[in-house]
């Protein structure tokens, strides 16, 4: 079966190269040129685990092609895909759909045979409407039906996540379009994968209610990390303690800086958006945004607030004291720096008159571009020498098992901020750190 997808981002590209996994006929199509050169010569414009091998097999394949031009691209294509981004508007934080709109506009021109268009973006509820409207009056003789699939990928685990879902959700009351879309998904149906059909609306929802939840969860347990502080408890213990009930379950259940990435902290905003549109408030995730935003601010001060008791001074005695700053993406095993915690952490820090330097594994070249003042070291330990506090952000496996030793003989100061919980007051006392987790004491 022949597959267009159209935008080679993050969802485009991952799914593009699974579907061509599958045994699809895929080509991938984007408006850079640039990118697309790129993705020819086997170079991923983005890090993900498996990606680039993935891709480079099924190119050599003959099962996945990359172009700019969309009319040759979408020829004979039983789907097309639109996989282009739905960021933040700015000033109202609604989903942006002008990039979605002009696909469906140019998609509508170039439709010679029946074909079902598949809205992946993250897309507000009634944008399937909107683009059945466009396509119908843009090429009056078009044959097409729209179907929703959302995609539920977390970036550094997109491909399993990809070929191993959850479940699949489709929404389309087409009887036509869901026979295409069960015979593109057919390779995971056998594996049991689970697919949900639903109307169109009801899926373009599941997407931003999945997310909001999730988004809920970790604030939550993030509140819950705080008041454990207080009390003497162990969130970790709470999270598990809560996790066992299977009503609740364990995952997203880990305390942290907050939540940042290229989806949450976009979602949120549009699901706020579409329910003051509809004038159906959303209280619970109005509350998880604004405690999420505060979170990232108060992380900084809690590193403050620990390198001042160890010295035994008032906050405002640490200016020009240097703050070593482990991991800036979002999460680990991306090179994806949007809404990242560390960067409000270290603008903290900056603000208060400390100096701060960084690592990390795949984030510092676009962190470079976003924290200008701070200084980016070749590896962890060079960030270190000298610091007066280590800080970890972002719990990449390369800080889970630091030569404790060696940091204690770089650091200046005795002082470890871990926002991950990778380490215990256990496993740091003997070394003589002065040690402050996430929601435990
Ligand atoms: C998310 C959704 O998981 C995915 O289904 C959706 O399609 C896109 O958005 P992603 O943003 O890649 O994926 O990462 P995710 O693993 O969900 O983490 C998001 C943020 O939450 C990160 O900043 C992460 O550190 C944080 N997080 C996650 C926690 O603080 N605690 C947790 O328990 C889980």
């Amino acid at each position: 079966m022949k597959i267009a997808m159209v935008g080679s981002g993050y969802v485009g590209l991952v799914s593009g190269a699974c579907f061509a996994d599958f045994g699809h006929d895929v080509v991938c199509i984007d408006k850079d040129p640039a990118k697309i050169a790129a993705l020819r010569a086997g170079v991923m414009p983005i890090y993900e685990p498996g990606l680039a091998d993935l891709v480079g097999s099924n190119v050599r394949g003959g099962r996945l092609d990359f172009t700019t031009d969309l009319p040759s691209g979408i020829e004979g294509a039983a789907a097309i895909f639109i996989a282009v981004g739905t960021p933040s508007r700015r000033g109202d934080g609604h989903a942006d759909l002008s990039y979605v709109h002009a696909v469906a506009r140019e998609v509508a021109q170039h439709i010679k045979t029946p074909v079902v268009i598949v809205t992946k973006s993250t897309v507000p509820v009634g944008t399937g409407d909107a683009v059945e409207q466009i396509i119908a009056e843009a090429g009056p003789a078009a044959r097409f039906a729209v179907a929703s699939n959302p995609e539920f990928l977390r970036e550094g685990a997109a491909i399993g996540d990809f070929k191993r879902p959850d479940r699949i959700v489709i929404g389309t009351d087409d009887p036509w379009a869901r026979e295409v879309m069960a015979e593109i998904y057919r390779p995971l149906f056998l594996n049991k994968a689970p697919i949900l059909f639903t109307s169109r609306r009801s899926s373009e929802l599941i997407k931003y209610a999945a997310n909001a939840f999730l988004a809920t969860k970790i604030t939550f347990i993030n509140e819950i990390a705080d008041l454990c502080e207080v009390v003497g408890a162990d969130v970790q213990d709470v999270a598990h303690g809560i996790g066992m009930d299977n009503r609740i379950g364990g995952k997203f259940l880990h305390a942290g800086p907050g939540y940042g990435g290229s989806c949450f902290p976009k979602d949120t905003l549009a699901l706020l958006k579409t329910a003051e549109d509809y004038d159906s408030p959303m209280r619970i995730v109005e509350a998880v945004v604004k405690v999420n935003d505060t979170r990232k601010r108060a992380m900084g001060r809690k590193v403050i607030e620990a390198m001042a008791r160890h010295l035994g001074q008032p906050a405002s005695a640490l200016r020009g004291r240097r703050v070593a700053l482990l991991g800036l993406t979002f999460k680990p095993n991306t090179d994806d720096m949007r809404d990242a915690p560390s960067i409000t952490i270290a603008q903290t820090l900056i603000d208060a008159g400390l100096t701060v330097a960084a690592y990390d594994p795949e984030g510092m070249e676009t962190a470079r571009a976003l924290m200008p003042e701070v200084t980016m070291a070749k590896s962890a330990y060079e960030a270190l020498e000298g610091a007066d506090a280590m800080v970890i952000a972002t719990e990449w496996d390369a800080f889970r098992a630091l030569d404790l030793e060696r940091v204690r003989g770089l650091l200046r100061t005795p002082v470890i901020v871990d926002l991950r919980n990778v380490y215990s007051t256990q496993q740091v006392a003997s070394f003589g750190f002065s040690y402050h987790g996430i929601g435990r004491n």
